[in-house]
């Protein structure tokens, strides 16, 4: 699904994220090991689901999830069991095109509760405690975005929809040959608004569809701004319509209502917290806008009342400096 830019982005997200975060990814080449997961993951399988149902997939199609922080986009079935009694909160992301969203499926589950067991299906991307999109910027509140269960499952099929193109599962199971079987799908969303970057060089447009909604375009790296194409305020979603170019306009939220699209950057991943570099409005085809944003994450950001039919065309190239990129100085 993905072409070659987004493996090299997973890549990069991998090296940028891990930078970040404390929790150390569980790397293991050991094949031997790798096939005792699949047996065991199988094992809970037969149990929890019977011989019949088992023989659907075979075996050796069921991707057992080694690594603690694990980027996907990928349909599975993913297996996780649990080798150790360590409390430690893994993840598994799911990220796919701008125009798409995650359905996540369990299978099975066994995740003992009463061994502070829990799996928690987060309807967007997780970073050191902050969610994208953020509280304001998402139709649903916090509590309906974060899922969170245990215990055991041997016929009952749970699925998550997420409103945009990435999504988490986060699991702790500190309990030895415990885990669970999960499959995802990517079904089109027909009105993406947040997108979580997925390519380094391909263009995103951004779109309000005459609706009264804030959108973001954000990149988890510190990126280099172009806007390829701009049309936020001047084109009515009513019956008349304004086509003249007005070119870009600046200090646009001295005007009324504030349609304008904010370029800016963060530390984390709460757009609340965007230190705005620019902000600007305006037809213009041909716009003339690079912006530099030297922060961990960089956000563009739609705001629409909903009396224009807006739309920004971006791209996001990272700024890439070698010390960022250079893994043994990232540790
Ligand atoms: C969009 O963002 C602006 C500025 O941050 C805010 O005033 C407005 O209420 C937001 N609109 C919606 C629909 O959330």
């Amino acid at each position: 699904m993905f072409s070659k830019s987004t493996s090299a982005l997973i890549i990069l997200l991998l090296v940028i994220t891990d930078a970040f975060r404390t929790a150390r990814a569980v790397i293991s080449n050991d094949r031997h090991r790798q096939q005792q997961i699949s047996n065991n993951a199988a094992n809970i399988l037969a149990y929890e689901m019977g011989v019949k149902n088992l023989l659907d997939t075979p075996r050796e199609h069921y991707r057992p999830i080694t690594d603690c922080m694990f980027v996907t986009s990928e349909s599975g079935p993913f297996t996780y069991v649990s080798r150790s009694d360590d409390e430690v909160v893994c993840g598994i992301y799911f990220l796919t095109d701008p125009d798409r969203t995650v359905e996540i499926h369990f299978h099975s589950f066994d995740v003992p509760c009463d061994h502070r067991g829990l799996l928690a299906v987060i309807d967007g991307w997780e970073m050191d405690g902050e969610i994208f999109p953020s509280e304001a910027d998402h139709s649903l509140p916090i509590k309906d975005r974060v899922n969170e269960f245990c215990g055991k499952s041997r016929w009952y099929r749970k699925t998550f929809t997420s409103s945009q193109n990435a999504a988490v599962l986060q699991y702790r199971i500190p309990m030895r040959n415990k885990g669970f079987v999960i499959s995802a799908r990517y079904p089109k969303n027909s009105r993406p608004c947040n997108i979580l970057s997925v390519s380094t060089t391909d263009p995103f447009t951004l779109r309000n569809y005459g609706r009264r909604i804030n959108c973001t375009l954000m990149a988890m790296y510190p990126g280099a701004v172009q806007v390829i194409a701009l049309g936020v305020g001047g084109s009515s979603s009513q019956s008349v319509v304004h086509t003249t170019e007005t070119g870009t306009l600046h200090k646009c939220d001295t005007k009324n209502p504030r349609d304008q699209l904010e370029i800016g950057g963060s530390r984390g991943l709460d757009t609340m917290k965007l230190d705005v570099i620019d902000s600007i409005c305006g037809i213009d085809s041909k716009p003339d806008i690079k912006e530099f944003v030297p922060y961990e994450v960089t956000s563009v950001r739609l705001i629409s009342s909903g009396y224009y039919d807006n739309s920004a065309t971006i791209i996001i190239n990272p700024i890439v400096s070698d010390d960022l990129l250079d893994p043994a100085s990232a540790f």
